[in-house]
């Protein structure tokens, strides 16, 4: 059942949590063309969940993963073997807190709040409270929502690749959603960044800060006598060996992503290889398993409201041409991040009012200033970072161990293959709290 408390001076939300709603619903995998704007029913949140107003989706190569079920061992890993598990799309997501469960401790109803639910693409999502973290001031529900997914995957790439001032970084697949937030994080950690993209895409790139940019079209990246102190490999599939070519003998190599075009395990090939590798030669080669967290989410708040990050959105759509949204994301046009505005229709009458007496605690734990913002950048580049959230990053960063012993490492390689496989697609609803979304 659905708990709702209001904060006097909040505006009051849509209480009537019984009502249909507008949302994108997929009954069967398969392309965007299985995607249909239908009214179904508010979803139902459980203790530690919040019922979020959606203002804005953000659009993501998870969602295409969710959307197409490929690869297919994300099917037989609990995310639905014939259909998607969860029949409403989306993950990242920006809006109002309608509705909270009887555990939540951080919002309240009438908080602003961006994180990841389950079901984005509709008027109303659920997501799990430590999911979620107050909106940064300075954006827009739309920018906000272009946040939670790529930035967070940005911030934890560099800090599992041990970035530090003064270094070298290479950015394959700099003018993508994942990006574009890791070239301007890079920069605001004081290094020499050199990002790979599309001709058509070097301006942007080049905007955000980066030093030098490398057409992938004309350049090999790792060819030549360049050496990085850490790579970035968000896309592209370069070899293995290729990338260890580029790095400096005690570089760290992270692969964030790649898409290719095989159907059982997609592009993690690598990913799956290179902790492998990394058992018997250097420089590191590491895989990144994102989990979108609070814990990372504030201090990415920090930098956006201290004016060093800045969402790069190049198109949004509404809700009913979610579909058109999707084909630009596959056809690869977009400049950063794609959007989608969930325009509601007035409040429906209300029929039913459910009411709470779960205390209030407040969220206000995002102050906004340069102080806090230096903090958040020394954490990313601090390899022994000692504060409380910067512990909390450490505890919910899956960091690989370079040098597992032999026995552990197949033990290793069946856990890797399951986090790898979903490290980009959202959790089930069904999955327990220690494993990533
Ligand atoms: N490990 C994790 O936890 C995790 C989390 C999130 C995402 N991911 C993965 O990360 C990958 C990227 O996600 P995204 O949201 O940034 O995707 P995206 O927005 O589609 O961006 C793709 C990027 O790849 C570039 N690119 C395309 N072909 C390339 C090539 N041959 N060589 C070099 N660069 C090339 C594109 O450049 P142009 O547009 O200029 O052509 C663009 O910058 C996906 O595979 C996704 O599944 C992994």
């Amino acid at each position: 059942m659905n708990t709702i408390t209001h904060r006097p001076g909040k505006p009051s939300p849509n209480p009537d949590t019984t009502a249909t709603m507008r949302a994108i619903v997929q009954e069967h995998y398969g392309s965007s063309d299985t995607w249909r704007l239908t009214e179904i029913d508010h979803p139902e949140i459980e203790a530690h969940e919040v019922l979020v107003q959606v203002d804005a989706a953000g659009l993501d190569r998870g969602t295409w993963h969710l959307m197409t079920g490929r690869p297919y061992l994300m099917r037989i890993m609990g995310f639905g073997l014939r259909s998607p598990k969860n029949r409403v799309p989306g993950l990242a997501v920006a809006g109002t807190v309608a509705a909270v469960g009887a555990d939540v401790s951080r919002f309240e109803v009438g908080d602003e709040v961006f994180g990841v639910s389950r079901g984005a693409f509709a008027e109303y999502a659920a997501a799990r409270e430590d999911k979620l973290a107050p909106k940064p001031s300075t954006l827009t529900f739309e920018q906000a929502a272009a946040v939670p997914v790529s930035a967070t995957t940005a911030f934890q790439g560099l800090r599992l690749g041990r970035i530090a001032a003064g270094q070298k970084v290479l950015i394959i697949g700099a003018s993508g959603g994942v990006g574009t937030y890791a070239v301007q994080l890079a920069k605001a950690s004081g290094t020499e960044v050199t990002g790979v993209c599309s001709t058509a895409k070097a301006d942007l790139v080049r905007s955000l800060g980066a030093d030098h940019v490398i057409d992938y079209a004309t350049e090999d990246a790792t060819e030549g006598s360049r050496r990085y102190d850490l790579i970035l490999d968000i896309a592209g599939n370069a070899s293995l060996r290729h990338l260890r070519r580029a790095l400096n003998p005690t570089g760290n190599l992270v692969i964030v992503g790649g898409e290719s075009k095989g159907t059982l395990t997609g592009g993690f090939g690598r990913s799956l290889r290179a902790p492998l590798v990394s058992i018997f030669v250097r420089p590191r080669l590491t895989m990144l398993t994102s989990s979108e967290h609070h814990a990372d989410l504030v201090p990415l708040t920090d930098l956006i409201d201290a004016g060093r990050l800045t969402p790069s959105i190049d198109q949004t759509y509404r809700l009913d041409q979610a579909p058109e949204a999707m084909r630009q994301l596959e056809a690869g046009t977009a400049r950063g991040k794609i959007c989608i505005t969930i325009a509601s229709p007035p409040p429906p009458r209300r029929t039913t009012l459910l009411s709470a007496s779960r205390s209030t605690t407040g969220s206000g734990m995002v102050p906004s200033s340069k102080t806090i913002a230096s903090a958040s950048i020394t954490a990313l580049n601090s390899a022994s970072v000692t504060s409380a959230v910067a512990e909390e990053h450490a505890a919910n960063a899956k960091t690989i161990a370079p040098r597992p012993t032999a026995a552990r490492c197949l033990l290793m390689m069946s856990r890797l293959q399951a986090r790898t496989i979903v490290a980009s697609v959202s959790r089930p609803r069904t999955d327990d709290p220690g494993r990533r979304s």
